[in-house]
């Protein structure tokens, strides 16, 4: 069925029941919160003003932005920062009537700079508590291996993970793609799937449909991140269609990282037709220019999705999460008694 018109749209998308499957937490740090911490921390940034720090979000392709998300996170020095962080972004996405989050940390960015790994994750455990406590939103943490390091490198950090493995649901892959395909983590993914971990990877962001494959055969993940270039090859789209397998699409981020040069060029509604379980996600929201409602109302509008479009991306990130099968029946059902209820 389609909208009377973009507001009545806007009102139904900003009060269904979603939640987010790919999101960044470090992605989440808004220069007011850059500043704001350097300050606490006695930092110098190469920035004068937010609007500067704005200004430089400019991009041309994934490097291009990871180079300044690896300066950004150097202001997060202490427990009590990646608290901040993390909390901050659990009140934002409350307003977007997100019930649910599963999110992921890239400790490498951190113990590469001397922060202990405990640092970093006590503070985003203590914040993920408080959300479910207090706003009643769940959440699950993922732990990214960087692809741009060695996979002896991910190993160690896998083995550094061990007194926390009961409080991680599973592990990712992230950064520069191109040279470096999922093959590069077979091992490690095997490692960490033996230890009763949920795998997902980012591929076919900038890489090739062959990187998509691999990610499947290789690291056998449960979950793909974007995905976007399996749409070049229909035996890769039969297969992800057959296995149900969810992509966490990335509309803004696409655009700003220039994956799509237009948000009306975004396959994200060719996907859906065809069959995969895709999902709108923000990435890495305060660097593309919006949270989980702001991609969602931006698809919608450049591609005209309508209100069966936007139950099923809704009800696509229920069924993607790895919570359990009672729960996202249940999350199912909230979603038919809110369009039961906009409809009435
Ligand atoms: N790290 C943070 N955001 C990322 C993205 N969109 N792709 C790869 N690595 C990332
Ligand atoms: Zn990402």
């Amino acid at each position: 069925m389609s909208f009377s018109s973009p507001q009545q749209r806007q009102a139904f998308i900003a009060g269904i029941p979603k939640a987010e499957l790919h999101l960044h937490i470090e992605g989440s740090l808004e220069p007011e919160m850059m500043f704001a911490l350097a300050q606490r921390n006695g930092i110098d940034i190469p920035f004068a003003s937010v609007e500067e720090v704005r200004k430089a979000y400019a991009f041309s392709n994934l490097q291009d932005f990871l180079d300044i998300y690896y300066q950004g996170m150097n202001v997060l020095r202490t427990e009590q920062d990646f608290y901040d962080l993390t909390m901050a972004y659990f009140n934002r996405i409350h307003t977007d009537k997100a019930i649910h989050a599963e999110i992921f940390f890239d400790p490498q960015g951190h113990t590469e700079r001397g922060i202990a790994f405990s640092t970093a994750i006590d503070g985003i455990l203590r914040a993920m508590g408080d959300a479910e406590a207090h706003l009643g939103i769940t959440s699950k943490l993922i732990m990214c291996f960087l692809r741009h390091l060695s996979e002896a490198d991910a190993l160690a950090t896998l083995e550094e993970a061990t007194p926390y493995l009961g409080k991680i649901s599973g592990v990712g892959l992230d950064s520069s793609e191109l040279g470096h395909p999922p093959s590069k983590f077979a091992k490690v993914f095997a490692k960490a799937k033996a230890l009763g971990l949920k795998a997902v990877a980012h591929a076919g962001e900038e890489g090739p449909p062959d990187y998509v494959w691999e990610a499947l055969d290789l690291l056998k993940i449960d979950r793909m991140d974007h995905g976007n270039r399996s749409l070049e090859d229909p035996r890769l789209v039969e297969r992800l269609r057959d296995n149900q397998m969810t992509l966490t699409v990335c509309p803004l981020s696409n655009l700003s990282l220039c994956v799509v040069d237009n948000l009306t060029d975004h396959p994200l509604k060719k996907m859906l037709d065809l069959g995969l379980r895709a999902t709108i996600n923000s990435d890495d929201p305060s660097y593309f220019g919006g949270y989980l409602n702001d991609n969602y109302e931006a698809t919608a509008s450049a591609l005209n999705l309508d209100k069966d479009d936007i139950v099923a991306l809704a009800k696509n990130s229920f069924r993607g999460s790895f919570l359990g099968e009672e729960t996202i029946a249940q999350s199912l059902r909230r979603i038919d008694d809110y369009v039961a209820r906009f409809d009435g």
